[in-house]
């Protein structure tokens, strides 16, 4: 792909003319929606799927390392339901150890084609050995190996090293086939918050908070 040099200079005008919210953009009555905001995230969800929206259960995961500092990263949710939102990685990437020290993150998800967001806000727990194996050995066998090198996101200098790496850690897998990492975790997190934002084309979007409370939820409109 060229990019012509009058959109480098121009960036800002360029940027300001994409489009977004191309629609048709669904309906979304607050009023109508469910007490439980899984419910509400589901039917969302399904809808993305059946319009086919790609890659809808790929989701922002936003974490805080030991200094305070934000990361965030693209993660896939590997399941849903009353205790909370799923997702999977190893204990000894940076995600893992920033969870370890601070077990609060955030998820984002974005449907483009029906111009909405899910923010949801929580506290995080690694799953039980059981659930940890269960996900580990669904993966398929690449991903298993890489996995057992516990090296993600650590400098790679030599591409070469990595491939040998790789194949002694394949052949293993390929004589233990039930061999699962230990730090392979499926993390859950337990909602406090969950916001559903609908774009509108006039630009008056609508947006719906949920709130945790002791036995339920509550539910606001917010500004948009
Ligand atoms: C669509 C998509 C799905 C991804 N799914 C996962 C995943 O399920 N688990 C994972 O550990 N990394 C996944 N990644 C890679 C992460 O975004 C990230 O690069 C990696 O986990 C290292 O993150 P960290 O250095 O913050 O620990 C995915 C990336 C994309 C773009």
């Amino acid at each position: 792909m060229t990019v012509r040099s009058e959109r480098v200079d121009g960036t800002r005008q360029w940027l300001r003319g994409l489009e977004v919210f191309a629609g048709p953009l669904p309906e979304f009555d607050p009023a109508a929606a469910p007490a439980e905001p899984v419910r509400l995230f589901l039917s969302w969800l399904l809808e993305a799927v059946a319009d086919g929206v790609r890659d809808p259960h790929a989701m922002t995961l936003s974490t805080v390392d030991s200094a305070g500092d934000p990361d965030a990263r693209v993660l896939i949710l590997k399941g849903v339901d009353g205790s909370g939102w799923q997702f999977a990685a190893h204990a000894f990437s940076p995600k893992g150890g920033q969870l370890a020290c601070h077990p609060r993150a955030a998820l984002t998800f974005y449907w483009p084609e029906h111009g909405r967001q899910v923010r949801i806000r929580g506290i995080v727990t690694p799953g039980s050995a059981e659930d940890n194996a269960a996900d580990f050995l669904g993966r398929s066998r690449t991903a298993r190996a890489e996995s057992l090198l516990a090296r993600q996101s650590q400098y790679l200098m030599d591409t070469a090293e990595r491939d040998r790496a790789l194949e002694k850690s394949l052949a293993l897998i390929d004589k233990e086939p039930s061999l699962v990492d230990s730090a392979w975790t499926l993390y859950t997190l337990a909602p406090t918050e969950v916001e559903f934002w609908q774009a509108a084309r006039s630009r008056i979007h609508t947006r719906l908070r949920y709130e945790r409370t002791a036995d339920g939820w509550d539910r606001f409109q917010l500004w948009s």
